[in-house]
């Protein structure tokens, strides 16, 4: 089960706006140039901000995420029906033969256990024409991003349009590394509810997600920073082996 935040009726149509301008997603259409990949897959597209901006740049796009809220938000963004939206995690993708599978967001993160993320890595694979390529960022375990954000822990309030004003609280709720834990609480102006959403994410270190990915059919080509977050994430370009 995705968590409150990318799952809830009520909390995906906020996400957007707590999570702020995406200037680290014009490198991922970069990216795609580069690769010349024109069939693309977003895994874990959540509400649907990178997929949009691929077919904006003309590429046949597939979003799939397991959230429906999140989903629900991205189809409304794609007016022109351009995108075809996929309720589904990374393991039940359908076949699209993309050049291209890409992973915003720390989405890698989500996967806990070592046979969820390699059940991950299996589902991209298949979901990926021979020799096509897979994209995904994850923070680096040695940048310690947690205890920023125990330091920067706090109230937010944002209004909505549409929705109203809507305070956000965060926490770190636990780390036991590899894990962390934190919750967001929000409460709507408009009624007064509070919905809570906790997360938890793993952190990876480089050698294990190199390894992760030759056990499952990859060649990883190279391993960058993000331009948007210099030495806090390592940006993985990988190419199936077959
Ligand atoms: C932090 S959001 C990132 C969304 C999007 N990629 C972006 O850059 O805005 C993480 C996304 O991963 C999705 N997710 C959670 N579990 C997943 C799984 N098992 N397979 C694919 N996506 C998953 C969530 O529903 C959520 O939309």
């Amino acid at each position: 089960m995705p968590d409150a935040i990318f799952a809830h009726p009520r909390l995906a149509p906020v996400y957007d706006a707590f999570d702020g301008d995406r200037d680290d997603l014009a490198a991922y259409v970069g990216i795609a140039g580069e690769l010349g990949a024109e069939r693309v897959l977003d895994v874990g597209c959540g509400t649907g901000c990178l997929a949009i901006l691929l077919a904006d740049s003309g590429r046949t796009v597939m979003g799939a995420d397991p959230a429906w809220a999140s989903l629900a938000v991205a189809r409304a963004k794609d007016v022109r029906a351009r995108i075809t939206w996929v309720h589904g995690d990374a393991t039940a993708l359908p076949p699209f033969g993309a050049d291209l599978a890409v992973m915003t967001g720390n989405v890698a993160q989500v996967f806990l256990a070592d046979e969820d993320w390699a059940g991950a890595l299996q589902g991209v694979h298949a979901a990926l024409r021979p020799r096509g390529y897979l994209v995904f960022e994850t923070r680096r375990p040695d940048w310690r991003a947690w205890e920023e954000w125990a330091a920067e822990a706090g109230r937010r309030v944002i209004d909505i349009p549409g929705i109203g004003s809507v305070e956000q609280r965060s926490e770190v709720t636990g780390v036991r590394f590899p894990f962390v834990s934190v919750r967001g609480t929000y409460t709507f102006g408009a009624d007064g509810a509070v919905i809570v959403s906790d997360s938890t994410l793993r952190f990876r270190s480089r050698d294990e997600l190199e390894s992760s990915l030759v056990s499952q059919g990859y060649r990883v080509l190279d391993v960058r920073q993000a331009p948007d977050r210099p030495g806090r994430e390592f940006v993985f370009i990988a190419e199936r082996t077959t």
